[in-house]
Order: C-alpha cells, then structure tokens, then sequence
C-alpha cells in the first residue's frame, strides 16, 4: 500500500539530511504506529507520502502509484484518496461539527443527499452524533479531535495518515483516540499514526515502526527497524 524503496530526502533550507536510503513497506490493512525519536523524519515521512515534498532519490510508491508520474494538477485528486488528521484540529470556527464534515465531502464533489446518510453513519460509528450541530468552540481537544477523524474519512479513504493526532488531547482522550483509529482500521483501512505517544496505543493490534533519523550526525538516517 506504501512503499519507500531507497529513499533520500535532504531539506536545502537546513540541510537535514532526513532519510537516507530509507525502504519501507506497509502492507493493505495494516495499522502502523510510526515512531522516533523527535526530528527522525515522522512528519517529513508522511508529507513524502501526501507528495507535499519531494525526495531526492528513491521511489515512493502509494496504492499501487509511483509518486513521481503524478502529475501538479493531478495531486489535489491524488489527495482525496488519503484522509489526514493533523496534532492542530483546522475547524472552521464558524461552521457546525456537521458543516465542517460536509465541506470536505463537497469540495471532493460528493452531494448534499449522499453526504447525510455518509456522515450520519460515520458519526455513529465514531461516537459523536450527538455533537453535530456544536460548533468547534463548544467542543472538547478529544471530540474536536473526532470530528476531524470524521472529516478525514468522509471521503472513504483507503488510507488514514495522522501526524501526532494525541499532541493536544488530554492522556484519556489520547487512548480514546487511539481505540478509534483501531476502529477505523477493523473497518479495512490502511492507518498509519505517527507517534510519540506509544503508551495509549498500548494493547492495540498494531505494528511499530520506528524510524532512525540521524540528522545531527547522519550516521544511519532513515534506516529502519520493525516492532520494538
Ligand atoms: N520544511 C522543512 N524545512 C527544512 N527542514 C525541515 C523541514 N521540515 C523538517 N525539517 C528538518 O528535518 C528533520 C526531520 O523533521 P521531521 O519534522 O520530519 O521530524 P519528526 O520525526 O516529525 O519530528 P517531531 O517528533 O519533532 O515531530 C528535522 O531535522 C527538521 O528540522
Ligand atoms: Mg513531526
């Protein structure tokens, strides 16, 4: 589902050497926790795989895509067939939970009708059907944090990428989080949750990767180990 094979990314600006020669592979349907240690390249990982950045060297491969033949203006519908959810919420502080959702439906075409029934049986499944006419400010860290869980799979997914969802949430909201990110993945979505909250994913089905960055010394950027 992804594939890093022999990847290099160097950023000019600071140049942090990020990922040097980095192969990885996660597999349809698994449920990935990437980890290391702060500036190993978790976030630059996950922008690599949204084709926010470019690499240097190597293929990134993505549902059976090479990133590299995607053309600019075939990104934004590259795009839609990743849910994201990020450590900041990016609610629409004037809009309800519901509004906030639909929108992302209706900027990927979906129409008003079929988003009611999606959103309604996604704001079940998530747990916050009754928070749907709240607006952001209402809300709690943990159920904004939902809601922006909803808005990333409106859109069926086959992958869901999340950047330090728990950056934000309290511990208890963090674990809970966590569990819905197993909920999503039983539902046969990819998920891969970029980490350095290890303790409230404890006891989930998922598989860690940790990634080694050595930016400060470069010895062995971007190599990678499996489940420690
Ligand atoms: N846009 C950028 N321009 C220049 N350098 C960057 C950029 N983004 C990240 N870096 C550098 O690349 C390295 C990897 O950063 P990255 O954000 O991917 O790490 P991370 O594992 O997500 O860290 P954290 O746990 O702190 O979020 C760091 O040295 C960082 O300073
Ligand atoms: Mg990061």
């Amino acid at each position: 589902m992804i594939e890093f094979e022999q990847v290099f990314k160097r950023y000019e600006t600071t140049g942090a050497q990020v990922f040097n020669g980095c192969s990885a592979l996660i597999e349809k349907g698994e449920f990935v926790l990437l980890t290391g240690e702060s500036g190993a390249g978790k976030t630059t990982f996950i922008r690599l795989i949204l084709k926010e950045t470019e690499p240097d060297g190597g293929r990134i491969r993505v549902m059976g895509q090479d990133l590299s033949t995607i053309l600019p203006k075939q990104i934004p519908r590259y795009r839609r067939r990743l849910g994201v959810v990020f450590q900041e919420f990016y609610l629409i502080p004037d809009r309800t939970v519901y509004e906030n959702v639909e929108l992302a439906r209706q900027i990927a075409g979906g129409s008003r009708k079929s988003s009611r029934t999606v959103i309604a049986s996604l704001f079940s499944l998530l747990g916050i059907a009754d928070l749907h006419r709240k607006y952001p400010r209402e809300l709690s860290g943990g159920e904004k944090q939902k809601v922006c869980l909803a808005r990333a799979l409106v859109n069926y997914p086959s992958i869901l990428l999340a950047d330090e969802p728990t950056g934000n949430l309290s511990p208890a909201e963090s674990e809970e989080l966590m569990r819905l990110f197993a909920l999503v993945h039983r539902q046969g979505i990819t998920v891969v949750v970029a980490t350095h909250d290890k303790r409230s994913a404890e006891g989930l089905a998922c598989r860690e990767m940790r990634l080694r960055g050595g930016v400060q010394d470069g010895q062995d950027a971007g190599t990678m180990s499996d489940g420690q």
